[in-house]
Order: C-alpha cells, then structure tokens, then sequence
C-alpha cells in the first residue's frame, strides 16, 4: 500500500528543507507544490500579462508544460528552477496562487503526481485539499522572526544583499494573502500535527517525522 505525508505551513517555516530531506532518506517522490505556482507566476510576468486579466491567465494555465526531473522544475521545457525563486517572483506568487483557476489544474496535477506512489508534498493546502486522506499529516510553524532569520541567512548565503525589517515585511504580506484567501487559504487540517520548529534545527524536525511515520507503521 502507498503512503503519503502532507506538510504544510507559512513561508519559511522550513516545510521543502524537511520534506526533501525525509524524500531522499526514505526515497520517497518529494513535490514541491509552491515551486508550481512559482512556475505558473514565472510565465504570467515574463508574457507581461496583468493580474487581473483572468481569461489570459487561463489560456497560459491551460497550455503550461510543469515537469520535475530530480529536483528540478522545468517550464515549457527549460530548467526554471533558479528563476523561480527570484524576488519578483517571490513577491508576485501569492497573487497569483489564489486565483481559482490556477489552483484547480495545480491541484489537480498534484493529485495526478501523487497518485499510486509513496510521496511527500508540501505546500499550503496539501492536508486539506491536495490529498485530504494523507497518512501523516504536518503543519510547521516557526516565529516570524525566525522565518525572516532563515530566509536572510538563505540570501545571504547566496551573496545577496538583503535587509531584514523588508525580509519580514514581504514574509508578513504573503502569509496574510495566503491565509486570508477563499479558495484553499493556508490552514492547519484537523488532523495535522502541529510543530513549532523556532527552537528546533532540521535534524530535530526530520527525527520527529520519521518517528511518527513508525509509529503509524509506515516506514
Ligand atoms: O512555498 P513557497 O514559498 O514556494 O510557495 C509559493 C507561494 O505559493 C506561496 O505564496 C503560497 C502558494 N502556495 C499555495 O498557495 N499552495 C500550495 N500548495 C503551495 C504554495
């Protein structure tokens, strides 16, 4: 029998470092759902189409090719997985990831992917909508401080220069239209497990997961 674990949580709350971690560990399928709203947002900024421009959003929805080949994302066949993590990007996506149409077909794409595999997704939405019947269900949390801390290090690291009173505002805006939407808002599922990871470093997070999954006798 396949199994399939659902972590969910706000920007920066660690979810894809985990979830790719516990994929390769158990060498599960890991997606990375927020990666595909990235990729639809990606296509709507380069094509210059505005955001209130629904039938055009759809006609880009609609033709989009999503493909993921290790932990890459390819957008009609080119490598985007840099491009996607670009701050006009970061700072468009949630705009972009509430319109109805847009989660429809990335819903129903995700559920097409998980379908007769063991995987971990993560996202927003993954234990309330996405696969409603996961195994295991996680929703990771962390202070919004700790959240701006983790991302500027992530910047910084990366040789950006970043400020952090503008790093927690932009985490603040996105976690308030993603919690705030109608369609799908990011929630904690009934019966999702909640963590508090402010005070926990990866490796805590990761045995805490696994941990459940034996317990549950899945692993
Ligand atoms: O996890 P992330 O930062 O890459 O997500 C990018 C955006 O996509 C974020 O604003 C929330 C949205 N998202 C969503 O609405 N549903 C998901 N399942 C995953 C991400």
């Amino acid at each position: 029998m396949c199994y399939s674990v659902a972590i969910d949580g706000p920007a920066g709350s660690g979810k894809s470092t985990v979830a790719k971690m516990i994929s390769k560990e158990l060498d599960i399928i890991y997606l990375d759902t927020g990666a595909m709203y990235r990729a639809v947002t990606l296509k709507v900024l380069s094509e210059n189409v505005d955001f209130n421009d629904i039938s055009s959003i759809k006609g880009i929805v609609d033709s989009i090719s999503i493909d993921f080949k290790g932990n890459s994302i390819y957008l009609d066949g080119k490598d985007v997985s840099e491009d996607i993590r670009s701050t006009i990007v970061t700072n468009n996506v949630s705009d972009i990831a509430k319109l109805d149409y847009v989660r429809t077909k990335m819903v129903a794409l995700q559920q097409k992917i998980a379908s007769g595999n063991n995987i971990i997704m993560d996202g927003r939405d993954i234990g309330t909508i996405v696969l409603p019947d996961a195994e295991l269900k996680v929703f990771l949390t962390a202070s919004i401080e700790e959240r701006a801390r983790r991302r500027f290090d992530e910047l910084v690291n990366k040789g950006k220069d970043v400020d952090m009173e503008v790093l927690k505002d932009e985490i603040a805006r996105r976690d308030k239209i993603d919690s705030e939407r109608s369609n799908s808002p990011l929630v904690q599922a009934d019966d999702a497990i909640l963590l508090d990871t402010s005070s926990m470093n990866i490796n805590d997070v990761i045995n805490f997961i696994l941990g459940k999954l034996k317990d549950r006798d899945l692993i």
